[in-house]
C-alpha cells in the first residue's frame, strides 16, 4: 500500500534542521573576535560620510569569511539606521565564480535596481559602458556602497574593476556616492597575481581567518546542536568528535557541521534516541566517500579504469607498483566492464603521470640497477576498499 508508505515517519532528533544546511544564517558569530573588530575599524568611516577601506579577506573554505561578512555588514547597516545623521548604506553581495568584470558589474547594477528594475543588456556593450551605468545608478542614490565580491580570486582579469571602482570618486566618475569593496578569497596567491596598484588600493586592509582548532570548532558547533537538535537528542562527546575530526582534516566549520548533520541521519536511521560517537564514524566514513565518488567522477573512464587497477592490485596486497604491472591489470578491469583498453604502454604512462598530479596516486623513483633501471612505482593515496566500491557503483548505476 503505497500510500502508507511515509506514515510511519517522524523526524525524532532534528527540531530544525535547516540549522545545519549550507543556506543557513547564524546570528552568533563565535571565536572570530579580532577579525570582527578588524572589520568594525576597517568598515566605521561609513557612520561618519567618509569613504571606508577596502577590505580583502583571505581564508581556507569553511572558515567563516562569508559569514563574518554578512554579520557584520548588516550590524553596519543596522547602525546607520539608528543615526539619523549617517548617510544611507547599501550593500550588494555577488559571487564571482567564473565570472566576467562585465557580467559582475551587470549583477551589481541588477541588485541596485531591484527585481523591478530595467535588466542591463547581457552582451553588446563594453565594460567602460557597464561601469558608467554603475556610477549613475550610485550617483541617483547616493550613500555609501559596500561591493562584496566573494571568491574574488575566480574573476578573470579583475584589474580593471578592481582599480577603477575603487577610485571612482576620487576620477569624477562619482559625484555624491561613496563606495568601498570587500573582496574574499580562499586563494592567497591571488594577491601576487594582481598588479601593484590594485594590490595597494583593494588590500588597504587585510583580514586574514585561519583555519580553526578543535576548541573553536566545539563552540560553533554546541551553539548549532542547541538549536538544530532537540534537547538531548545528542552526547556531548559526538560533538567533541566532530569538531576534533574537522579540525585534523581542514579547519572548517562547514565540514564540522556536514558531520554533525550526517550523523544526524544515521542516529535517525538506525532508530536511535540520540547522536553518540559511532553515528559520528559512520558519517565521517560516508563524507569520505562522497568525496571520493565525486573526484573519481570527474576523471576520464580510462583514468577510472587505471585507478581501479591500482585499487585491485593494493587490495590484494601488491603496493608501489610498477606501469606494466598496472598496465596488466587495467585491461583485465576494463574488458570486464565492456570498455576498449588503451594499447600502448605509454598512453597508460600518461594517464599515470596525471593521477599523479591529481594526487591520486604517488609516485616513487626506483633504481634496481642493471636488473631493472630506473622507474616508477605508484601508490595509490585513497582507501582503496573505498575505490573499488565507488567504481562499481559508478559502472552499474550511472546516476550514483
Ligand atoms: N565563527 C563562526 N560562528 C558561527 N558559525 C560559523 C563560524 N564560522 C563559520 N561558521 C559557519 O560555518 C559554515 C561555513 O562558514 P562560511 O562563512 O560559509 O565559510 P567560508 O565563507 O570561509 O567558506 C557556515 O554554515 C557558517 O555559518
Ligand atoms: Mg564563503
Amino acid at each position: 500500500m503505497s500510500e502508507d508508505l511515509f506514515a510511519g515517519m517522524t523526524e525524532t532528533l532534528f527540531e530544525d534542521k535547516s540549522i545545519l544546511s549550507e543556506e543557513y544564517r547564524p546570528d552568533d558569530i563565535v571565536e572570530r573576535e579580532e577579525e570582527i573588530d578588524a572589520y568594525r575599524i576597517a568598515l566605521k568611516d561609513v557612520l561618519f560620510g567618509r569613504n571606508p577601506s577596502n577590505v580583502f579577506i583571505y581564508g581556507k573554505t569553511g572558515v567563516g569569511k562569508t559569514a563574518v561578512t554578512e554579520y557584520i555588514t548588516s550590524a553596519l547597516a543596522d547602525e546607520v539606521d539608528r543615526r539619523s545623521e549617517a548617510d544611507d548604506l547599501h550593500v550588494h553581495s555577488h559571487n564571482c565564480n567564473d565570472d566576467t568584470v562585465y557580467r559582475t558589474v551587470r549583477s551589481l547594477i541588477h541588485s541596485i535596481r531591484g527585481d523591478d528594475g530595467e535588466p542591463f543588456p547581457e552582451t553588446g556593450l563594453s565594460t567602460s559602458h557597464a561601469l558608467e551605468t554603475l556610477y549613475e545608478e550610485m550617483d541617483d542614490r547616493g550613500g555609501t556602497f559596500l561591493f562584496v565580491l566573494d571568491e574574488v580570486d575566480h574573476l578573470s582579469d579583475p584589474d580593471s574593476l578592481l582599480y577603477e571602482l575603487p577610485r571612482a570618486r576620487a576620477n569624477g566618475n562619482l559625484k555624491t556616492a561613496r563606495v568601498g569593496l570587500i573582496g574574499i578569497s580562499n586563494n592567497y596567491t591571488f594577491r601576487s597575481s594582481l598588479s601593484p596598484k590594485v594590490k595597494d588600493t583593494l588590500m588597504e586592509k587585510e583580514i586574514g581567518f585561519s583555519p580553526y582548532d578543535a576548541g573553536e570548532l566545539r563552540s560553533i558547533l554546541a551553539n548549532r546542536a542547541e538549536k538544530a537538535l532537540i534537547d538531548g537528542a545528542y552526547e556531548k562527546s559526538s560533538i567533541a568528535l566532530c569538531a576534533a575530526m574537522a579540525a585534523k582534516d581542514t579547519g572548517s566549520a562547514r565540514q564540522a557541521i556536514d558531520l554533525l548533520r550526517e550523523g544526524g541521519d544515521v542516529a535517525e536511521e538506525r532508530g536511535a534516541d540520540r547522536i553518540v560517537d559511532e553515528h559520528i564514524h559512520v558519517a565521517s566514513d560516508r563524507v569520505q566517500r562522497g568525496r571520493v565518488r565525486d573526484k573519481l567522477r570527474d576523471q576520464t573512464m580510462h583514468g577510472q579504469l587505471i585507478l581501479e587497477a591500482v585499487a585491485r592490485l593494493e587490495r590484494d596486497g601488491e603496493t608501489g607498483v610498477r606501469s606494466k604491472a598496472i598496465k596488466d591489470v587495467y585491461e583485465r578491469v576494463a574488458v570486464g566492464w565492456g570498455h576498449d583498453p588503451l594499447t600502448t604502454l605509454k598512453s597508460v604512462q600518461n594517464h599515470l603521470a596525471d593521477l599523479t598530479m591529481l594526487g591520486f596516486l604517488e609516485r616513487s623513483e626506483r633504481n634496481d640497477g642493471r636488473a631493472g633501471g630506473a622507474h616508477y612505482r605508484y601508490e595509490l593515496t585513497l582507501d582503496p576498499e573505498i575505490v573499488l566500491e565507488t567504481r562499481e557503483a559508478i559502472e552499474t548505476d550511472p546516476a550514483t
